[in-house]
């Protein structure tokens, strides 16, 4: 939440940090600002609400004088709702010194009485201004931004990325981070600091990783990283995989679609480079044979899609592996003293590797010495770093809000993860292991398929039912958490109420709601491969028809048992049980995209929303 973005060097930084912003804007887009130390040596600042297109606007009528130093923002309001006040930066020591903050500081309001009986006073209700008043403080007494960084952050408690420059001090940019995300982009006579590497992917692909509670100067010259006491640390440098191509709209309409689009490459490239003799062998993994043959439990962590995601994989996990599997909401997991240790391997999961909810949880797990490995999206994020293990999901950068083809990733992920596992327990014959690896390869050109014959259709579906007040999901088995997932996106991006039930819950009580007309997707599992739960379904289907319903059916093709009851049917190609997810879940994220376009929403951005969630 909050994207951050910070330049020193010879180039004018306006357009940088503007373009840095563009690319970080999906973490927060309520409101947008940069300060400047221009080339008279003053500091200039311009923050307005609304997108960032407001600030360009507002820019290009009042031009801000340019310079080589500077920071920007934009954010998702945590303390003071969206206004132009509560916009960053925010300016202390008689306006020379510009802040931003990402993040909650949580004892602020203790600080901010200190404060103001100091005499202080506050122009936004921000946490933020308080930050900004304090290194100035400190920084009026020693006249050194970094010592005054030092003293500010040893008083905060909670999360936070600072950047922080001051007019006296051009061409230099400071930072401070705990829990929150930050890295540093290495250019030739130039440097950046951002939220993710998107920041700055346009003007280098070097990038440092900054750990946990570190400070970090950043001049044209050089970095320096140093720890909350001062003393100098090791960084960890890494280059970034993709290029800023990869998170360009290029010709598609919104990034969602182009993410849609991208779903067959997600799952093909995230099981490239893991397959040896046909068998799975992950070799992020190496070495850590010892884990997965002493554990005796798997507990899965992650919030939103990712859990759904995380659902999903508990299926292969126990089927293929053996091993009992808890899935939990992140933010649920540390607050009600789960069983674990060291026989215990939490598996998190985050597109982003930034999600509080997920890093916390994470944290907690290793505190009580269980062994964690990371699933994650994105290259140098907190969440894998904090981690025994990580296997990176190979998505590309996921730009739009509402996740799409990271989940599919994420679910390849898992499944690879079960087999690698399976293969290391001996839980599963290497046949078999080597069947599952055939299936996976064939599902990014299944994929293919839907979206070349049934995108169209999905989306003229999703414009006759473009007024409909309330959409029902159902599956069984691995179609539940898909029905969950598909509601999920519907809620998100087109503000429509949906729900997801387990198809069997429906007689307990969710029936009740089904009233004529009222529209109801079903997921349907494969009559060849599990002709019982299918059955089920296809007899859940006519009890919902009878109290007249509306149905639509995600079937295999060549399902025609589904036909007399659905009012229309979508097709997916066959696949294993455990491989239908990867494919019913695409006309759900298509339907979702098409109903929010035909209302005119913004499918990108969805309202209240942001990409990366790093506030608890
Ligand atoms: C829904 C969505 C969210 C995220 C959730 C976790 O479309 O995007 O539910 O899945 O906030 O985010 P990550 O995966 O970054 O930890």
């Amino acid at each position: 939440m909050c994207g951050i973005v910070g330049y020193v060097g010879p180039r004018q930084s306006r357009d940088i940090l503007i373009s840095g912003l563009a690319r970080l804007e999906y973490r927060g887009y309520d409101s947008a600002g940069i300060a400047i130390i221009d080339a008279d040596g003053g500091l200039g600042m311009r923050k307005r609400a609304g997108k960032l297109q407001v600030l360009r606007d507002d820019l290009a009528g009042h031009p801000l004088a340019d310079g080589t130093t500077g920071i920007g923002h934009t954010r998702w309001a945590t303390h003071g709702g969206p206004t132009d006040a509560n916009a960053h930066p925010h300016l202390a020591d008689d306006d020379k010194l510009a802040v931003i903050h990402n993040g909650i500081i949580e004892n602020f309001a203790t600080l901010k009485a200190e404060l103001v009986s100091e005499g202080y006073e506050f122009r936004s209700e921000t946490d933020t201004e308080v930050a900004a008043i304090m290194i100035g403080r400190e920084y009026a007494a020693s006249g050194d931004l970094v010592a005054a960084f030092r003293a500010t952050v040893a008083r905060f408690e909670g999360a936070y990325t600072l950047l922080a420059m001051h007019q006296d001090h051009p061409g230099l940019v400071v930072a401070a981070r705990r829990n929150s995300p930050l890295v540093i982009g290495l250019g030739e006579g130039e440097n950046f600091l951002g939220s993710d590497v998107a920041a700055f992917v346009e003007h280098t692909r070097n990038a440092l990783a900054i750990g946990q509670d570190e400070i970090v100067a950043i001049t044209p010259a050089g970095v320096e990283v140093t720890d909350f006491r001062g003393e100098p640390v090791e960084v960890e440098p890494f280059e970034v995989t993709w290029d800023s191509a990869a998170a360009e709209k290029g010709g598609w309409s919104s990034f969602m679609a182009k993410e849609v689009s991208e779903e067959p490459e997600a799952v093909a490239n995230t099981v490239l480079g893991r397959i040896r003799d046909g068998l799975v062998d992950i070799p992020e993994l190496d070495g850590l044979d010892d884990v997965f043959t002493g554990i005796n439990r798997i507990v899965v962590i992650a919030c939103g899609t990712a859990a759904y995601a995380g659902q999903t994989g508990k299926y292969a996990l126990e089927q293929w592996a053996r091993v009992p599997v808890d899935v939990e909401l992140a933010h649920e997991f540390r607050y009600r003293d789960p069983v674990i240790g060291p026989d215990t391997l939490v598996v998190s999961i985050s597109q982003s590797g930034e999600t509080m909810d997920t890093l916390m949880a994470v944290k907690y797990a290793r505190e009580r010495g269980a062994r964690t490995l990371s699933i994650c999206n994105t290259q140098g994020a907190t969440i894998p770093r904090e981690s025994d293990a990580i296997v990176y999901t190979h998505a590309g950068p996921e730009v739009a809000v509402a996740s799409t083809k990271a989940f599919v990733a994420q679910i390849t992920a898992l499944y690879l993860l079960a087999l690698h596992v399976a293969r290391v327990r001996g839980s599963l014959p290497h046949a078999e292991i080597a069947r599952h690896v055939r299936e996976l390869e064939a599902v990014p050109g299944k994929i293919s398929r839907i979206l070349e014959r049934e995108q169209e259709r999905t989306t003229q579906l999703a414009r006759w039912m473009a007024d409909t007040r309330s959409v029902l999901f159902l599956g069984r088995h691995v179609g539940y958490p898909i029905a969950l997932e598909g509601a999920l996106k519907l809620k998100e991006i087109s503000y429509i109420h949906a729900e997801g039930f387990a198809a069997g819950e429906l007689k307990h009580g969710p029936i009740a709601l089904i009233e004529p007309g009222q529209p109801v997707f079903v997921i349907v599992p494969s009559p060849r491969e599990s002709a019982l739960l299918h059955d089920k379904v296809v007899s859940n289907i006519q009890e919902i028809r009878a109290r007249g319903a509306r149905v639509i059916v995600i079937a295999e093709e060549g399902d025609a048992a589904v036909l007399p009851f659905a009012d229309e049917v979508l097709r997916i190609p066959l696949a294993g049980p455990l491989f239908e997810p990867l494919l019913a879940v695409v006309p759900l994220h298509i339907f979702a995209m098409g109903l929010a376009t035909a209302k005119g929403l913004d499918v990108d951005q969805p309202r209240n929303l942001a990409k990366s969630v790093t506030v608890e």
